[in-house]
């Protein structure tokens, strides 16, 4: 239950006491919190060099209640996640949400991960509208700045798209963005995922087994 995903076979399932289920409302939905820039001073460029060369060590592990606590406490909201930058407010951990937002998961039923670098939690992965044999679809998002533009975000869903592929055997996996978010669609583009429609701020992309992209 608790085995990391590195490659392409390990199992797991979120759904124990403990555990978050699945993914949230990661892409479309905005309970996303905020982020405030994370000042990169000369240690934390370091250590930023220091999770580049770890960042082939990627790896996803099942979210626990525990887990999203930690996560939220470090979260910071991207202007990203809002088609009206005017919308956007800091994150303000608390425990209620953070438990409110645990329950939701576990209701729908969804599958949540932990992207982790070493032993580091740099974001959450999640697997929502799960239809078993049929399709599922993609939400992530990294925990704050720090984690981002490092060929994280890439390498997680690789091995998510690889896991619903092999491990669940779900052939077609759906992920949806807001329109100006150039860099999600730049990641889920080069990973193979189609364009499939526009529908108001958001475009809707899909990938069926077989058709994604390996540099
Ligand atoms: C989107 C997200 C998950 C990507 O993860 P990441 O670890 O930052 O992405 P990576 O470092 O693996 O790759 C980023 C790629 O986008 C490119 N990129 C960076 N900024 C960009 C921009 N503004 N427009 C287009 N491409 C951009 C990078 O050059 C890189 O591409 P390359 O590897 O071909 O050079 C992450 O940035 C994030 O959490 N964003 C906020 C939440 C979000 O948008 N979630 C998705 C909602 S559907």
């Amino acid at each position: 239950m608790d085995r990391p995903i590195t490659a392409l076979s390990m199992g797991m399932s979120a759904d124990g006491k403990n555990s978050a289920g699945a993914a949230g409302d990661l892409g479309a939905d905005r309970e996303f919190p905020e982020s405030s820039g994370v000042g990169e001073g000369p240690r934390q460029h370091q250590e930023i060099e220091q999770m580049r060369e770890r960042s082939g060590a990627v790896s996803l592990r099942p979210m626990t209640a525990e887990m999203y606590h930690v996560y939220y406490r470090e979260y910071r909201n991207d202007p990203d996640l809002y088609m009206d930058k005017s919308e956007y407010a800091p994150f303000v951990y608390s425990p209620e949400w953070v438990e409110r937002y645990i329950q939701r998961q576990i209701s729908k039923n969804r599958k949540c991960f932990a992207i982790m670098v070493g032993d580091e939690m740099a974001g959450e992965i999640i697997l929502k509208n799960i239809e078993p044999g049929r399709c599922a679809t993609l939400g992530i998002c990294m925990k704050n700045d720090r984690y981002k533009n490092r060929g994280i975000g890439t390498r997680a869903e690789e091995l998510v798209i690889d896991y619903v592929f092999q491990e669940m055997d779900i052939p077609v996996l759906w992920a949806d963005t807001l329109v100006t978010n150039t860099r999600s669609r730049h990641v889920l583009e080069k990973l193979g995922f189609q364009l499939l429609r526009g529908e108001g701020d958001f475009l809707y992309y899909r990938i069926t087994r077989g058709e994604m992209n390996r540099e």
